[in-house]
């Protein structure tokens, strides 16, 4: 998850992400470049989780620490609604899932189209085991604008391996027969998703960035891929970057704010407002929709004293952006021109780029947060927090001492 490289990706995917393809996407990357922490315009998109619950166990996901225990459910229809009228208003695109495995909800069929009808555009990440005839239906006819299939590994045994509870030969089925319909129904002129392949292959710090080997391609040759989106696993806010199963790309050289707080919110199932979609364990909570708006949210103390943090080089101060790779940029072409580009618009008084007055998290530091603590043996927040010097008290909404004890914003 390096920041500058994902929104040049953004740029390059331009099929893929045209919902973001907007006037709105230029004010974005102005304000995240200038350092604004009250933003003139609202979130560009949403992760939405419509489940917490998940059938896998992926080792290099929190899901497999068993992060979400005692925080499983699913999203009602008031609550989908409520959020879904307000973002219709402004929201490019909502991420129908955050932690979870989406298909698991048995209203997505309303989901999507409660959706549609406010003329939304919403993606679906699923790991397609149990994408069977009728949910692959579902999702064209009750409109997926994007699905997301992930299907990680280069081969059976790695699959089995990354995604662990799965069958290979499962899912390669479940996927040809979604492809195969979608095939189908372009053929007789009818909308469907646009459909991407992302996977997840072993980091290799030989190589400039992920290979996807020929024969994955092959195995759908004959059917709709739109695009291919090999990735190296990152870290999850630090939770998983010293995982013993699959190894994360290390932390860059180059500080920058993540662009996450200029562009997007996650939603937890239940109404909570996490900061990123990082935080499998509501470390980081910033509001409620139940009680708020997603504008008063976007702006309200929480998401403002964060971004200050971040732009003033601070963000060991909070708890789970202290861990982040997204604060790491790797030494790239894509960096250098971003960097030239931004010395135009950022005041000089802010950090950026090679520091020596701020590190990225050292290897093997660990201390457990009484949040995640209370949340049971599987504490990832705290790993988290930890990794990044973070260890003092977390108040209920999950911060270090609570709003007030923030610095203010600008
Ligand atoms: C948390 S999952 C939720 C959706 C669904 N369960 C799935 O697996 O597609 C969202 C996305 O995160 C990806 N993911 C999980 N762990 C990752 C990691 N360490 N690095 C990069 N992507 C990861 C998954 O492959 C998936 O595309
Ligand atoms: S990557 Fe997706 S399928 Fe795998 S454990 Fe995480 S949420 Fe579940």
């Amino acid at each position: 998850m390096n920041t500058v490289d994902q929104a040049i990706k953004l740029v390059k995917n331009w099929r893929r992400h045209k919902a973001v393809i907007h006037p709105r996407t230029v004010q974005f990357m102005y304000h995240w470049m200038r350092g604004t922490t009250t933003l003139p315009y609202p979130p560009l998109k949403l992760h939405l989780e419509s489940t917490s619950v998940c059938n896998l166990r992926c080792p290099m996901c929190p899901q497999s620490l068993d992060a979400v225990k005692g925080d499983t459910g699913y999203i009602d229809m008031d609550l989908y609604r409520k959020i879904v009228d307000e973002a219709s208003k402004f929201a490019l695109e909502i991420n129908l899932f955050f932690r979870g495995e989406p298909l698991l909800h048995r209203k997505l069929p309303e989901l999507l189209r409660y959706g549609r009808s406010k003329g939304v555009r919403l993606h679906v990440n699923t790991n397609a085991t149990i994408l069977r005839e009728s949910q692959a239906r579902m999702l064209v006819e009750d409109g997926a604008s994007k699905v997301t299939i992930s299907f990680d590994g280069p081969d059976k045994a790695m699959y089995e391996i990354m995604r662990k509870g799965a069958k290979y030969e499962v899912t390669l089925q479940n996927v040809r027969q979604f492809l195969a319909l979608v095939k189908e129904y372009r053929e007789n002129g009818r909308p469907t998703p646009y459909t991407v392949m992302q996977v997840i292959l072993p980091y290799d710090a030989t190589q400039k960035g992920p290979n996807l080997p020929q024969h994955m391609r092959d195995l759908f040759a004959d059917l709709p891929v739109d695009e291919w989106d090999p990735i190296w696993p990152h870290g999850w806010a630090g939770v998983m970057q010293e995982n013993e199963v699959v190894e994360a790309q290390p932390y860059g050289e180059n500080y920058h704010p993540c662009n996450w707080l200029w562009k997007s919110l996650a939603i937890y199932w239940d109404g909570r407002v996490a900061s990123c979609c990082a935080d499998f364990t509501a470390d980081q909570l910033i509001g409620n929709l139940k009680t708020s708006s997603l504008m008063d949210v976007w702006n309200g103390p929480e998401m403002v004293k964060l971004r200050t943090l971040q732009v003033e080089g601070r963000y060991k101060e909070a708890p789970l952006c202290a861990g982040c790779d997204a604060v790491w940029q790797k030494d790239t072409p894509s960096w250098s021109l971003f960097d030239a580009i931004e010395k135009q618009i950022r005041p000089s008084s802010l950090p950026t780029g090679r520091l020596t007055s701020i590190a990225a998290p050292a290897a093997g530091e660990a201390h457990v947060s009484p949040h995640a603590a209370e949340l049971g043996p599987q504490t990832v927040a705290s790993i988290a927090a930890a990794r990044n010097g973070f260890t003092g008290p977390i108040s209920a909404t999950g911060w270090k001492n609570g709003p007030a004890g923030m610095p203010s914003a600008n």
